[in-house]
């Protein structure tokens, strides 16, 4: 998706915004530019391709100016090329917009404009933007700051669709102007600094001190102000957040890759995590919630609604409070739950989770459930995101900023807060009894050095690699909460390494796919729950017998000949095996892609977060 930086300070604004840039360069782009304010009028420097190239621009080096916007552009209207780059600026070049996001109404608003004498030079949405603050500034007859503001808010009204924008002008060189609608912005401060991006993580290395914008707020900056206004232009309060993760938290420290980076930082994540929640002599901790037993024992459903790797986290989630709670779990896809006319009211509580808490399809389903009637609880990684602007109660998952495309860490702290959340519940519900609820409590405690002793395994699973990288297919199978980890494990492999794959239900592949079995293909099977271990096992010889090679996953003994490699994991209960499972199969996508050479970080046609329907 698109990427934003803005810089109003002291210090020149390029080399700041080229930085800003080439951190937001995970979130996947096709080109990149930059627009400053300089003593002669406003610059503009873009072109299609990295920011390497930007940077490589002869012009790049005469920008001196110390306001300046940037963008790295993912192509929705209009094909990646020079033209279609941003920043955009009106006919007049007084103004220089980037814009995150898509204008439904754009179509209609260039034909307004044009028969108001505009012209267009580009095939994108984002030009009707400084096009139409002209017109604005222009009809308002308000040359004064006010009416740059007044300009840029009357334009913002007029769009449909989501946006993130930043403005600036060559009439008021110590200011610019930022708005968001349903798209990511945030505004680092210090003294004499305002640093603007799409995420934290772009500007960590400056500052700690965020203020977050609601939709249709307007930031009006200096490099040493900065006053908020809603959408009548009456001025607000805003107060700053501060971020706890630290300014190193978005760099490789000398790891090849941010993805083995956020495997190996799993048990740090889930220690976060858990932190004061959980102890063995008192209940779960999770007073943000306010949620009173009444309330509880009033609901008969529960829905977790999330997309992707999220989602997966969710089906484990359905398992232990279902387990633990005896309240019926629904997990739907927010892409589908919110066309699917879902039956959901004042006896529903939702749970949404999003990593990046920036996803579009779960906020939109967010803004559905809510309107239904629903309580709603946000699970996050990201503090002031948008999904927690929108929900009744936020939870945190302390993972620190996960950049590589393939969630990993993030995927993990889920499952262990929705695990924690499973057991508050049942605590007030006391539908669990205490010797059942201590166990959890105790492997929860017990988890993070787990993990470490599972990272062992590594180099088995490189060697497991190097034999398999050159697959079509691979299949994967687990039964109960293991197929939820089957599913996540696919996803891995297909995302980072391109290798078709498929997770099924182990008792289920023989209603067809058996059928795709062939000599000398890959089954990945995952046999962590020892009640279902016998079951899987004969689904699993039945593949052998076709002649698939095996692996499997599990820390029960098991029949050392039947299989061709056995991967074995520390124990832990059923409900938290999904986070010791997952931990080989992310090893193996990872290896894999490394094997085949592929950027394991920024995969092909991804973005790391999807802030577009
Ligand atoms: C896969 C992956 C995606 C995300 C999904 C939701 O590795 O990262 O499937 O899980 O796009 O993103 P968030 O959690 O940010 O809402």
């Amino acid at each position: 998706m698109c990427g934003i930086v803005g810089y109003i300070g002291t210090k020149k604004a390029c080399p700041i915004l080229l930085v800003g840039l080439s951190r937001l360069e995970y979130r996947g782009y096709d080109s990149a530019g930059i627009s400053t304010i300089e003593k002669d009028g406003l610059s503009l420097v873009k072109d299609k391709g990295r920011v390497k190239v930007l940077e490589s621009n002869p012009e790049i080096e005469k920008l001196s100016g110390t306001i300046g916007i940037a963008h790295t552009r993912w192509a929705t209207h209009g094909k990646p090329s020079k033209e279609n780059a941003h920043p955009h600026q009106d006919n007049s070049k007084n103004f220089s917009v980037v814009h995150n996001g898509i204008i439904e109404n754009y179509n209609e608003l260039r034909n307004m404009l044009e028969q108001n004498g505009y012209h267009f030079l580009s095939q994108t949405d984002t030009e009707v933007i400084p096009n139409l603050i002209h017109y604005y500034y222009t009809k308002n007859q308000n040359n004064t700051v006010n009416g740059f503001l007044q300009a840029v808010r009357d334009c913002c009204i007029a769009l449909k669709g989501s946006f993130a924008i930043e403005v600036i002008s060559k009439l008021f060189s110590e200011n610019m102007i930022v708005v968001r609608k349903d798209s990511p912005l945030v505004i680092g401060t210090s003294a004499t600094e305002k640093y603007i991006s799409s995420d934290i993580p772009a500007i960590l290395s400056y500052t700690r001190d965020f203020y977050f914008l609601n939709d249709l707020e307007f930031a009006l900056l200096q490099n040493d102000k900065a006053t908020f206004y809603d959408q009548n232009l009456n001025e607000i309060d805003k107060k700053t957040s501060s971020i706890e993760w630290s300014a190193t938290a978005s760099e490789k420290n000398g790891y090849e890759d941010f993805m083995l980076k956020e495997i190996y930082e799993q048990p740090t994540a889930i220690r976060e995590t858990i932190g004061a929640r959980v102890s063995l002599d008192s209940k779960c901790n999770f007073e943000e919630l306010n949620i009173q037993k009444d309330y509880l024992s009033s609901i008969n459903k529960i829905y977790i609604i999330a997309c992707g790797t999220a989602m997966h986290a969710g089906l484990v989630g359905k398992n232990v409070i279902e387990k633990l709670c005896r309240i019926p779990v629904e997990v739907d896809i927010a892409s589908e739950f919110r066309y699917r006319s879902p039956i959901v009211n004042e006896k529903t509580l939702s749970i949404f989770i999003s990593q990046s808490g920036e996803t579009a399809d779960t906020i939109a389903a967010l803004k559905l459930a809510k309107k239904c009637g629903s309580r709603t609880i946000a699970i996050t990684n990201v503090i002031g995101s948008s999904i927690t602007r929108e929900s009744n109660y936020s939870l945190y998952t302390h993972a620190g900023p996960e950049i590589a495309v393939a969630s990993t860490k993030a995927y993990t702290s889920q499952v262990i807060l929705l695990n924690m959340l499973a057991v508050y519940f049942a605590e007030l519900l006391e539908t669990s009894d205490l010797k059942t609820i201590n166990t959890i409590k105790q492997e929860i405690l017990d988890l993070p050095k787990k993990i470490e002793e599972t990272f062992k395994c590594k180099d088995q699973i490189q060697d497991f690699a190097k034999k398999i990288y050159q697959e079509k297919d691979v299949f994967f199978l687990g039964r109960g909460v293991d197929e939820a980890v089957a599913k996540e494990a696919s996803l891995k492999l297909k995302e980072i390494s391109y290798i078709h794959s498929e997770s099924y239900p182990a008792g289920e592949l023989k209603h067809g796919s058996i059928a795709l079995i062939e000599n000398g293909i890959t089954v990945v099977s995952i046999l962590m729950d020892k009640t279902l271990m016998e079951k899987s096992i004969s689904n699993i010889q039945e593949v052998i017998s076709r002649g698939a090679k095996t692996l499997i996953v599990t820390s029960h003994p098991c029949n050392e000949n039947m299989f061709d490699e056995i991967i074995k994991v520390p124990d832990t209960i059923s409900y938290l095996s999904p986070i010791i499972s997952i931990i080989p199969l992310q090893l193996l996508a990872y290896y894999i892609s490394k094997e085949k050479g592929l950027d394991v970080d920024k995969p092909r046609n991804l973005a790391k977060s999807v802030t577009v329907e």
